[in-house]
């Protein structure tokens, strides 16, 4: 895509005040590439909302361990558990595989096709290996508590994934992988396993290659015969549950929040994440640039770092009191350079991006693990404490 059309494309994805949303958003997903604070960004914006007086709760997955305890997590469970010392906040940590166990059990519609599904040695890898499958149950668990109407607020983390896009993605792959192109080139009598494999790369089943070569031993493709047999008839099932979830997703009601940290691989991703979401109509909330270099003090806001340097060679004569204050100035053009150097990086990465739609938070000088810390970063994203 050229830049000028990611300009017109971007120029439509209307920012929203995160504190709005917290205030009326029935579902907000925070998503974005690994490692740079959706976790706890969800908590910490499930936790605002609940402040605002709104029955919430928050969907974790993999929370660190600590966030976890302090939130009343202490085992993965699909059932939601009260935040103490929160009034009207519930969380949960997903548990993939009983979510997915969940979804074969709704889908068939018959406790034995379940069971054979659930016990059939390619469906135990698949659960594990196909990519995708995390975000798939995500929104699977998001569409349940959605129907189950007992929260006005749901804030759903998503997995870490090597590409934000997965979790656009997933319901698809997923309905594709198990509709019928693979079924029939399975249950076509008399295929060798040799041509199979040919066949069944040329439609480019990676995945299905990846979790079929697990399988190892006797009646391999009786496995994998009965696994497609058992999913007949519940394709549609399938298909109409994500293109539900799709729905909801686009709906007004719904708000992704893009979270990234201020290095280009992670903007850029956060850019074409937001391009994909007013592609697919679905409103974007805000992103989040995480874990900024906090600007030197106020004080002194206005002085360049060459300055700094002038001052500190003036003061450095020997004297240990003012050796340590011209290494503290010197320690702040440090982090004034940096944080210039971080809002070059963030204005060339996401140019075409409204600026109205950043919200920066700055780098707090502990990990975020508990109530107190998801607090203070709460401050910062959904206003009053924001750099924005
Ligand atoms: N603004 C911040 N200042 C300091 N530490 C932070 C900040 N935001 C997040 N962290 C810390 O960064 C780490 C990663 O955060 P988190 O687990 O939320 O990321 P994630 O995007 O969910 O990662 P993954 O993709 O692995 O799920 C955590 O230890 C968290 O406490
Ligand atoms: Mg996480």
């Amino acid at each position: 895509m050229s830049p000028r059309r990611g300009a017109d494309v971007l120029a439509t994805a209307r920012a929203r005040n995160l504190e709005q949303t917290v205030q009326d958003a029935g579902i907000i997903l925070c998503t974005g590439s690994g490692g740079v604070g959706k976790t706890t960004a969800a908590a910490a914006l499930a936790l605002a909302a609940a402040q605002r007086g709104r029955r919430t709760i928050v969907v974790t997955i993999d929370p660190a361990r600590r966030l976890a305890q302090s939130m009343g997590l202490h085992a993965l469970e699909n059932t939601p558990r009260a935040v103490p010392g929160v009034e009207g906040l519930d969380a949960m940590m997903l548990d993939m595989k009983r979510t997915f166990d969940e979804v074969i059990d709704r889908h068939a519609n018959d406790p034995e096709r379940a069971e054979r599904i659930k016990t059939n040695r390619f469906y135990k890898q698949l659960t594990d290996s196909l990519a995708g499958t995390q975000e798939y149950m995500a929104t699977e668990k998001l569409f349940d508590l959605h129907t189950a109407a007992a929260y006005e607020c749901i804030v759903v983390d998503t997995p870490p994934t090597r590409n934000a896009l997965d979790f656009l993605d997933a319901p698809k792959r997923l309905t594709d992988f198990l509709e019928g192109r693979f079924l029939r080139l399975f249950l076509a009598p008399g295929m060798a396993a040799g041509r199979l494999t040919a066949r069944a790369a040329g439609f480019g089943a990676g995945v299905f290659m990846r979790v079929a070569s697990r399988i190892t031993g006797a009646g391999v493709l009786g496995d994998l015969a009965e696994f497609f047999q058992s999913f007949e008839g519940m394709y549609d099932g399938f298909k109409n549950r994500a293109q539900s979830v799709y729905r909801l997703l686009q709906s007004p009601g719904s708000a992704f929040v893009v979270v990234a940290t201020p290095d280009t691989p992670a903007l850029r991703e956060a850019r074409y994440f937001l391009q994909r979401l007013a592609g697919e109509g679905m409103p974007t909330a805000g992103l989040v640039i995480n874990r900024m270099t906090p600007e030197p003090t106020a004080a002194l806001a206005g002085h360049s770092p060459p300055e700094f340097e002038t001052v500190a060679k003036r003061l450095d004569d020997g004297v240990p009191e003012r050796r340590a204050t011209a290494a503290l100035l010197r320690l702040a053009a440090d982090r004034t350079e940096a944080a210039v150097r971080e809002q070059r990086t963030i204005s060339s990465a996401l140019h075409g991006v409204d600026p109205r739609a950043l919200v920066e938070v700055p780098m707090m000088s502990d990990d975020i693990h508990d109530l107190e810390g998801l607090r203070r970063l709460g401050s910062h994203l959904v206003g009053t404490g924001s750099a924005a």
